[in-house]
């Protein structure tokens, strides 16, 4: 039986969990391969992580991750070492000596995909990437592969499993926002550095990767609309519910005439449908396609084995790939981006002038023609109130909370801005995107 030899490089939760996976399930991925799979190297800085390891023979363990790839005989670099500094170098150096490589690394991929993807095409090499959106649902390949004849019309996505833990806890257990936030970092599905999750980057690494996925182009990453779960409230996810919706975290992507719309942010979603009942860490990818119609993918978005799924699925891959000689490495290096194909500026579409319905939550002083003044502002900038209910508030004021009918948000802002000038407004109001279908 020929062999591949793999160097893994970080010995985090993942590389922890495909070191598992790749022990465990041997058999089953070897039968389907007729290719014998062996870890030759493994690097990671932290000695104290070697500890405990079942013997690998035949394993070099290596504390720098750059000396794993000076061994000629590995072919496919698994990198889970994070972060955009090191591992970048890493995956340069790896693609320059013709290692395939494997990563589970959204940031890199998203803030720097571009120049990695092209220096893959330039050296014959793979760069494959499943684990790093998602966990273990298979969406990159959902997308390069089951619905590759299709024009992408839609892409929504809850995508991060800490923000969508803490999120579900909060609402059932009505959990503080940080105490829901430890348990997602003891579950180890935070990442190292928790306000990525929290502010909504590591949803956009993801999406941003969806949306090369879905439209062929590479997009710059500071162009998208990022806004995270801080400044959620139980009092929200209460009002919401009342209007039959929840919140989620959610990640958009479309065409929008000629320009794509590419956003995270929370967002109320109908209780009656089936994304609205993610919950956990669990995430969900749903795909529009022009003849496809609506699909939906569903599966544990964060945590050792889910992703070391994906990571192994994609070793698979390359051995597939490679010794099937079907794998056109010249065009085709994980990513199929069309050549040169950079969306800058203009391709992708402002926040303010995206269309959607909006809860508002307006804090005011009781006042008897408030409610009128407050109408005829909406009515002035177009924008339709559809429901709507009154709460009173222990401190003599007002909850005013809407739902408002689709418009952009620039009218929104403006409305907004108009009613500051009544000096009625005791907060700054609470603005959430709505969307029906998702
Ligand atoms: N921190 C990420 C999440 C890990 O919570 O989804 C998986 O990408």
């Amino acid at each position: 039986m020929k062999e591949a030899l793999i160097g893994i490089a970080g010995l985090g939760t993942v590389g922890k969990g495909t070191l598992d996976l790749l022990t465990a399930n041997k058999v089953k991925i070897e039968t389907g391969l007729d290719v014998s799979i062996k870890v030759k190297g493994l690097a990671e800085a932290d000695q104290n992580k070697f500890k405990g390891l079942k013997s690998l023979e035949d394993c070099s363990l290596y504390s720098d991750a750059f000396e794993l790839l000076d061994d000629p005989s590995i072919n496919i670099a698994v990198e889970l070492i994070g972060g955009e500094t090191v591992a970048k170098s890493f995956v340069k150096q790896a693609v320059k000596k013709k290692k395939h490589v494997v990563t589970a690394n959204k940031a890199l991929l998203a803030k720097h995909g571009r120049e990695l993807f092209e220096l893959a095409r330039e050296n014959g090499v793979l760069i494959k990437y499943e684990a790093s959106i998602g966990g273990g649902i298979p969406i990159v390949k959902a997308l390069q592969e089951g619905l590759a004849a299709n024009n992408i019309t839609f892409v929504a996505g809850i995508i991060n499993g800490t923000t969508n833990y803490i999120l579900s806890e909060m609402e059932k257990r009505t959990l503080s926002f940080d105490s829901a936030l430890n348990e997602a970092k003891e579950l180890g599905y935070a990442e190292l550095d928790p306000s990525l999750d929290i502010d909504g980057f590591d949803t956009a690494h993801k999406i941003s990767l969806l949306a090369s996925l879905a439209f062929k182009k590479y997009f710059v990453f500071e162009n998208i609309f990022v806004r995270g779960i801080r400044g959620i409230n139980l009092t929200d996810v209460e009002y919401a519910k009342k209007f039959g919706f929840r919140i989620k975290l959610m990640a958009f992507t479309r065409p929008v005439g000629k320009q794509f719309e590419i956003t995270v942010e929370p967002t109320l979603i109908p209780s009656k449908i089936l994304i609205a009942h993610v919950d956990g860490a669990m995430n969900a990818v749903s795909v529009s396609g022009d003849f496809v119609g609506h699909t939906l993918y569903y599966g544990q978005g964060a945590g050792a084995f889910p992703t070391a799924s994906a990571v192994a699925s994609d070793i698979m891959d390359i051995i597939r790939l490679s010794s099937h000689k079907t794998g056109n490495f010249e065009t085709d290096t994980g990513q199929s981006v069309e050549k040169g194909s950079l969306m800058v500026g203009g391709g992708v579409i402002a926040r303010e002038d995206i269309i959607s319905g909006h809860y508002l939550r307006l804090k005011v002083c009781d006042e008897p023609d408030l409610s009128t003044k407050i109408t005829s502002i909406f009515i002035e900038y177009n924008v339709k109130i559809e429901r709507f209910f009154q709460e009173s508030d222990s401190d003599g004021s007002i909850s005013l909370v809407l739902l408002t009918g689709a418009c952009a948000l620039r009218n929104i802002n403006q409305s907004l801005e108009r009613l500051g000038q009544l000096k009625r407004l005791k907060e700054q109001p609470v603005v959430l995107r709505v969307e029906t279908e998702a």
